[in-house]
């Protein structure tokens, strides 16, 4: 476990750089990532390529000790090359032309970009492919960020007509399987199927696109797919010349909801993932639960260790800022993501820059490259990862939980979004915070991967449910495993159509319930009492039969007052209803019984408690997210790793403080 940076050497003088390494060296810094917005420097004109000065970096910083993670700089086409081909230009929904003047505006398919991209990515991967100074490679930036995923453009039109033609074989499938009888759209050739953009009845503020469900979902897959086809182009092209790991910097999953890749997919791509981590910014402060749910969404993409690749590490915003971060808070952070499972840690950025479009994004430094506190923060944070890296491997929590997370449920859930409030990503949260408040680690998974690892899982809201995913919950609750099921689950099929059958048909059998009725909670709110105590629905109430479950809660209010909202088949539990915070609590720790998951009846507000291994030594991480200082009480003697002091009884935090105690 260890800290890096990002760092843009060709922003600063050359004499500057002898400052920098020495700092960094100091302050424990490992590894720096670079080059990923620098295309104009390594092409300055069409196949006129330059590269002394990533040698001179890689060198410079090689030799001083320092690995790199060099970038494929494909997020930035130049001027040059968007004058000589326009064409490159990605189209929004709307048909207007993605300029040039900020970045991401090229289209995936676009055939000249993709050449263009081999051409580069294939010449820095012969150049720097054996470089002993390189250790990894990051393909693009933040793939799909900004609403890039989806292109609009003539070329794309092209290729998903392709991708139709090898999907359906023939027109008259489409037709049949898309339903384009309704409202008159049926095709006579591939050649007139169109890309959904924004048409008549597009209105996103009401959610409504009003195209074809059926050709929104195959397009957001082919947006995924061509996403992922040239991100594996580019790792294949470096793999030819370097044996060391490929990544990308995925995003959170707030964010990543209208970044439409499938992050699963994706990693299958990568030889380890990475996230860029930004708590307080511009945009928003992210809640406890958030971070620790992208946390853990980013350790199961590939059930291994991941990288924080873009670590927030000063006040950040472009036209405005958010807060300075509070002393204690980098630190803290950083922590966060090693008890979750990331082995590297760099921060954004090394150094504030005094130009362009992103001169209010601080870094550790500020503008005038002096140091500071927060460089203090990192450097003591540095020493303590060096220290504690000698004690223990890579560390990652062993869930005994996991969510069923789906990005064809999540696109089923955007095309309609069921009703007013509903968002699948939300949703997932509100399952995940409780088990977040008990300190219970928690994966997310797909529901087609093996599950036995895990005593408890659960499926919310699961609209599309495949025969191996049947199959596989099937045989999971078989073997005793407690599942939930919710509502707005198994009504979809593959295509985003309606299934005929009662909901929640193909899970029918294995809930013991049939959904006969529902009612979308518009403008109202049902009252449900039960096992979970008593509590209200905010969002959805299914209208449920028991076929052959019993009954553990019910709704106390509505027409269907006395209907059951809560019931269970052996260990199969079917929610008809969401549940506000406190019942969902509720609801969670009864589950936790139910799975034989211990639950610590002693919890603090604000004290993240993470236990983790490294598949030999066991540690626990205290991480104090409180402003103020506070004592923990602790359940047996430890060692602390950072001071190598015993530790009975309790421990001191400081406000934003950290304790990491081993056996
Ligand atoms: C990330 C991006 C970085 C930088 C940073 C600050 O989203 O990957 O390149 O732009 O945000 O805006």
């Amino acid at each position: 476990m260890r800290i890096g940076v990002d760092y843009y050497p060709e922003h600063w003088d050359r004499e500057r750089w002898e400052q920098d390494v020495k700092l960094m060296l100091e302050a424990g810094i490992k590894v720096i990532r670079v080059g990923e917005f620098a295309w104009s420097l390594y092409e300055p004109r069409e196949e006129v390529y330059e590269f002394a000065w990533m040698d001179e970096i890689v060198d410079f910083f090689g030799k001083k000790g320092i690995k790199l993670i060099l970038c494929t700089p494909s997020a930035t086409p130049p001027k040059w090359m968007i004058d000589k081909y326009p064409d490159i230009l990605a189209e929004d929904i709307h048909g207007n032309t993605k300029l040039f003047g900020t970045r991401k505006h090229y289209c995936f398919n676009s055939e000249i970009y993709r050449e263009k991209v081999r051409k580069l990515v294939g010449l820095i991967a012969e150049r720097y492919g054996k470089n002993p100074y390189v250790e990894g490679w990051q393909i693009d930036n933040e793939l799909g960020h900004g609403n890039t995923a989806r292109c609009y453009c003539e070329e794309c039109h092209h290729k998903f007509i392709d991708w139709l033609e090898e999907k359906y074989g023939t027109i008259e499938c489409l037709n049949k399987t898309y339903g384009t009888v309704f409202w008159s759209q049926i095709y006579n050739s591939f050649d007139e199927v169109i890309v959904p953009k924004a048409g008549t009845c597009y209105d996103f503020d009401s959610g409504t696109q009003g195209q074809n469900p059926s050709l929104l979902i195959d397009y957001y897959r082919f947006c995924s797919d061509s996403i992922i086809s040239f991100t594996k182009e580019s790792a294949e092209l470096i793999k030819k010349h370097s044996d060391k790991p490929c990544t990308s910097n995925l995003l959170d999953a707030a964010v990543n909801s209208g970044t439409g890749i499938d992050y699963f997919k994706l990693s299958e791509e990568l030889d380890f993932v990475t996230w860029d981590n930004y708590i307080e910014f511009q945009w928003g402060k992210a809640k406890m639960e958030t971070v620790s749910r992208d946390h853990a969404l980013l350790r199961s993409y590939k059930k291994k260790p991941f990288w924080v690749m873009e670590q927030q590490s000063g006040p950040c915003g472009w036209s405005k800022m958010g807060p300075s971060p509070d002393p204690g808070k980098l630190r803290l952070w950083t922590y966060e993501a090693v008890a979750n499972g990331a082995d590297t840690v760099v921060y954004f950025r090394w150094r504030a820059c005094t130009f362009g479009a992103e001169q209010n994004w601080h870094g550790i430094l500020g503008h005038d490259g002096k140091v500071n506190r927060r460089y203090a923060e990192v450097k003591q944070t540095g020493e303590e990862m060096e220290r504690l890296s000698q004690k223990v491997g890579t560390l990652m929590p062993k869930a005994r939980v996991a969510i069923i997370k789906s990005f064809d449920t999540e696109w089923c859930h955007t095309i309609f979004q069921n009703v007013e409030g509903f968002q699948y990503d939300n949703l997932l949260l509100a399952f995940y915070k409780p088990f977040y408040d008990m300190n219970i680690s928690v994966d997310f998974v797909q529901a087609e991967e093996d599950l036995s690892m895990y005593s408890l899982v659960l499926a919310p809201a699961l609209a599309y449910v495949s025969d191996v995913a049947k199959n596989n919950l099937e045989s999971y609750a078989a073997k005793g495993g407690t599942l939930v099921i919710t509502f707005r689950s198994a009504f979809k099929n593959e295509y985003n159509r309606m299934l005929p059958e009662t909901i929640p048909g193909p899970l029918a059998g294995l809930t013991g319930v049939e959904v006969k009725d529902y009612d979308p909670q518009f403008e109202k709110s049902t009252s449900v009492a039960g096992i979970f105590g008593s509590g209200t629905a905010e969002l959805w109430c299914d209208i449920v039969t028991p076929k052959d479950a019993e009954v553990l809660g019910l709704y106390t209010g509505s027409y269907f007052k006395g209907a059951p909202c809560l019931t269970r088949k052996g260990s199969v539990y079917y929610l008809a209803c969401d549940l506000d915070e406190k019942a969902q609590g509720n609801f969670a720790k009864y589950l936790c019984g139910q799975a034989g998951i211990e639950v610590g009846l002693y919890v603090q507000e604000g004290i993240e408690v993470v236990d983790t291994t490294d598949g030999e030594k066991q540690v626990k991480f205290l991480l104090n997210h409180n402003n103020y200082d506070t004592v923990i009480a602790l359940t047996q003697e430890y060692k602390d790793l950072l001071t190598d002091q015993k530790v009975v009884k309790t421990v001191k935090l400081e406000a934003y403080g950290v304790a990491i105690l081993g056996d």
